[in-house]
């Protein structure tokens, strides 16, 4: 169960290769395979680009011995990353060996940090596209059919894609992600996102309304709204309802979401700490269907090396934030992200961190050393001075204690009835059934004769550090 706990976002799903169930449409003239890393944004792009290859005649495969064109879409947030992409490119050189026809396109982020200089390293690579391109997907294809190699890596600061309906690729049919945003302004100084994101920017609220009713009416039951900091969702514009001009905060496009339908459950991700506000706790604690849960990254537990991260708040600030959450959603579900071995970060700050941890008692973490990214404010002001085995053993003392405290906060939850949302067949056994709480955590059950998409009462007799474990009651 560790292994669950102590992942990075969603990794059981990095590389996946998805497509509909219905993938074996013959209505499509060629086949397109694609596979997602990284962060969930990543996977919702995918599914932006699924449609944009159904308009031109691309359906999409699971097998990539039978696609003409095979995408990766990719992360750059670590080196590591960008390593397992470079190991299944090498893969992909083989099979076009024997298939030379095949197209090869690297998308996402690291199609954007590497630009051209991607296709001198990686010679099988036909096409560079970065995140704010793949409307012009199409007109590269047309190139690299001729021989050509194509490159579009121009960021944008409108592009949000807000008019493309995304093609659901590997659903359960019950949850779904929406973006809300793209990019980034923050300018964290480890953070390579900025750079290959571009500009943070906002889509148009209605649009984001429509894609949410649309997926309830096709018997969706639970949206996440998606950005790198949802929190600065800004909208300024005339409403469709009245004709006046309006502002819309994330506090408000979270009301309007939730009022599609009590049925619907609303999640979000990610809040930045500075910008979460009292407006959004309040709306959260208003609607039962916005889910009790919060994904708030500290990354550190020390206000000398946050400052050197620019996360713009301290140790204390950040304390006073998780206060209040818990003041205002007494039983919220908290998540965080943890840097270990940033630029200069000693056994104290290491500590502060542990402390942190102590006091915040997440639910969940996402624990992970810092690797140096080229073209970062840090690469660039800071020396990369924590030696590996340091980083490394400081990043284990920290995923201890989050076991523990994960553990906890399972055994805290004994004897307790949730409302779950079931999601579909547990992975270890067909008699089982999973859905997740208001909290977002995993509950496992006896199937009986419920089904997917179902809200059921269960009462939890037993845990892992990563699952809850009843019965419907
Ligand atoms: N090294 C290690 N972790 C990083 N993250 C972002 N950049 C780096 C880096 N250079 C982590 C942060 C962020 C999460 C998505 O990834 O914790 O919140
Ligand atoms: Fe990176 Fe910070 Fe933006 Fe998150 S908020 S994407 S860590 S720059």
């Amino acid at each position: 169960m560790l292994e669950q706990v102590t992942k990075v976002h969603d990794e059981s799903r990095q590389g996946e290769a998805f497509a509909p169930e219905s993938a074996a449409d013959q209505t499509y003239q060629k086949k397109f395979y694609i596979e997602s890393y990284g962060c969930q944004m990543n996977f919702n792009d995918s599914e932006i680009v699924a449609s944009i290859l159904n308009q031109e005649g691309f359906g999409a495969t699971r097998n990539f011995e039978e696609a003409d064109l095979v995408l990766l879409n990719t992360c750059s947030i670590r080196d590591k990353a960008e390593q397992t992409v470079r190991k299944r490119l090498q893969e992909f050189r083989k099979i076009k060996q024997s298939n030379p026809g095949l197209l090869v396109g690297v998308l996402g982020c690291m199609a954007e940090r590497l630009k051209a200089k991607l296709l001198e390293e990686e010679k099988l690579v036909d096409m560079v596209v970065g995140p704010d391109a793949y409307r012009t997907l199409p007109a590269l294809i047309e190139e690299a059919e001729t021989g050509q190699k194509a490159v579009n890596v121009l960021l944008s600061r409108e592009e949000t894609y807000a008019d493309i309906n995304p093609v659901r690729l590997d659903s359960n049919g019950v949850t779904a992600f929406v973006s809300i945003m793209r990019g980034c302004n923050n300018m964290c100084t480890f953070c390579v996102v900025p750079f290959t994101r571009g500009r943070e920017r906002s889509r148009d609220p209605y649009s984001i309304i429509q894609e949410a009713t649309d997926m309830f009416n096709r018997n969706y039951r639970e949206v996440t709204l998606l950005g790198q900091n949802v929190d600065s969702y800004y909208w300024v514009g005339v409403s469709p309802e009245n004709g006046q001009e309006e502002t819309i905060t994330f506090a408000s496009l979270l009301e309007k979401v939730a009022l599609i339908s009590p049925l619907l459950r609303v999640r979000f991700s990610t809040s930045h700490p500075k910008d979460i506000t009292d407006d959004v706790l309040h709306t959260m604690a208003k609607y039962e269907n916005i889910c009790n849960y919060i994904h708030l990254p500290v990354q550190s537990g020390s206000t000398r090396v946050l400052q050197l991260m620019n996360r713009t708040y301290t140790r204390e600030w950040y304390m006073k934030k998780v206060e209040r959450i818990r003041e205002l959603l007494p039983d919220c579900g908290l998540s965080t992200d943890i840097i270990t071995g940033f630029c200069t970060e000693t056994e104290e700050d290491h500590q502060d961190t542990l402390s942190m941890m102590e006091f915040a008692r997440y639910d969940l973490a996402y624990m992970f050393f810092y690797s140096e990214r080229p073209g970062t404010l840090a690469a660039r002001r800071y020396q990369d001075d924590v030696p590996e085995e340091v980083k490394k053993r400081r990043l284990s003392e920290v995923v201890e204690l989050h076991r523990r405290q994960a553990l906890e906060s399972m055994q805290k939850d004994l004897g307790k009835t949730f409302k779950v949302l079931i999601e579909g067949t547990s992975k270890r056994s067909e008699q089982d059934l999973f859905g997740r709480n208001d909290q977002n955590k995993v509950i496992v059950f006896p199937r009986e004769h419920y089904e997917k998409g179902q809200y059921v009462q269960v009462k939890v007799t037993d845990c892992t550090a990563a699952t809850l474990i009843g019965k419907v009651v």
